[in-house]
């Protein structure tokens, strides 16, 4: 199993490559209400609300909450008034993934590289200075609304202090300080979820990858944008016959970093008889590419998705017929390709209602929630490899019938 994104890369080696990325700094969210999504993501999928930035610590023109679990690591922003691009943003396309943000060497530098590999710049370097550090960051934009962030971090704000529970930035405290705390005879919320997270744990570990959809003609476009200019490369492709039902399908291609610290799979709708899914989130999304999904990774799949199912995470479901032939077409292709069988108990894997799929390399376990927000725009996937390094090609027949049945319930098939 490959675990390169929990294991980043040493500076001496590549320190001399602007656009070595050596970690997913943080995921963005813009949200309507960052206090109250911290507590969704904190309840349903177990992170730690470890920090803040708002007014209570000078933040005066948006509220950022920092979220952690494993090295995953979300922001959570909201607008502090209606001019604010973050309130902009959640009125046009709903809470979502705003930035995928990567630890670099030097974010400048960078940037500059990335700019003149053809990308069109976001924001330019910003410096965030006190007297423990220095973060500076820099952007440039990619598909719709979305932005990667280059990251460079110093002193007491290096990425392996933030990880150790550091501050993530200035103007950033956490919550247990005696700030954060409910003071005479109160119980902090926020101090009580921590704690009962950290001895219930989901066991989501890091982010595997992140899937873009865009509009349809454009993956093309999207996937030389990729190679171009963050010099990634193509890891797989899926035509619409692979990732296709009766009535809708998409076509997709995944981009994966020179590292494969991380893999971005650009998916964009194939016609159909009716509509599909990449076209519902772009028709729910302003007509405008954004991020589908995050795939987090665990190492034990069944215990993630019971701690999940157990709080309250609303996952799809998938057509009963679908285990009546999964265990043949896995264990026989595992078999086929000298591998030992899927080795999770059978009947727990149903019962949790969990995906399976093979390929020549092993096995992976996933499962997909229903949309995150009201609109059907970006969910989460929990995912669990043994040895299989695709995405689950042979469920996707499977899920999207199961996404098709959600789809009509909505109206919008
Ligand atoms: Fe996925």
């Amino acid at each position: 199993m490959t675990t390169l994104t929990t294991a980043p890369s040493t500076k001496a080696n590549f320190a001399s490559d602007p656009l070595h990325l050596i970690d997913v700094d943080h995921v963005q969210f813009y949200v309507g209400n960052a206090k109250q999504a911290a507590f969704f993501y904190a309840h349903c999928f177990g992170f730690q609300i470890e920090q803040v930035s708002d007014l209570t610590s000078g933040s005066r023109e948006a509220s950022h909450y920092l979220l952690t679990q494993g090295n995953i690591r979300f922001i959570l922003t909201s607008a502090l008034s209606s001019t604010h691009h973050a309130a902009m943003e959640v009125a046009q396309y709903g809470d979502g993934v705003k930035d995928i943000a990567f630890t670099v060497f030097d974010a400048e530098k960078a940037w500059e590289k990335a700019i003149r590999n053809g990308a069109q710049s976001a924001y330019e370097p910003r410096v965030f200075k006190d007297e423990h550090g220095t973060v500076t960051m820099a952007g440039i934009r990619t598909f719709g609304r979305v932005c990667h962030t280059f990251v460079s971090r110093t002193g007491a704000y290096e990425l392996t202090k933030v990880k150790e529970g550091g501050l993530f930035m200035p103007r950033f405290r956490r919550f247990d300080t005696s700030s954060g705390s409910a003071g005479a005879g109160g119980v902090n919320p926020i101090l009580t979820i921590n704690e009962h997270n950290k001895k219930h744990p989901c066991g989501l570990k890091y982010v595997d990858h992140l899937v873009g959809n865009v509009e349809y003609g454009k993956m093309n476009e999207w996937v030389k944008f990729y190679e171009d200019v963050l010099e990634f490369r193509m890891f797989k492709h899926f035509d619409d016959k692979d990732i296709a039902t009766d009535f809708s399908a998409l076509m997709s291609k995944v981009m994966s970093s020179g590292q494969g610290l991380i893999k971005i799979p650009i998916n964009e709708p194939a016609p159909g008889k009716r509509k599909s899914q990449v076209q519902e989130y772009l028709d729910w999304h302003a007509n405008t590419p954004g991020v589908q999904h995050l795939a987090l990774r665990t190492d034990d799949e069944l215990a993630s998705i019971a701690a999940l199912r157990g709080r309250g995470v609303d996952f799809l479901l998938l057509p009963d017929a679908y285990y009546e032939k999964v265990w043949d077409r896995v264990n026989g292709m595992l078999t086929a390709h000298g591998h030992q069988a899927v080795r999770e108990d059978h009947e727990a894997v149903r019962k949790l209602g969990i995906l399976v799929d093979a390929d020549d390399e092993g096995y992976l376990l996933q499962l997909f929630t229903k949309p995150l927000q009201d609109r059907p725009t970006l969910f989460f996937e929990i995912i669990c490899r043994r040895g299989s390094q695709s995405f689950g090609k042979g469920n996707f027949k499977a899920l999207f019938e199961a996404l098709e049945m959600e789809q009509a319930k909505r109206g919008n098939l």
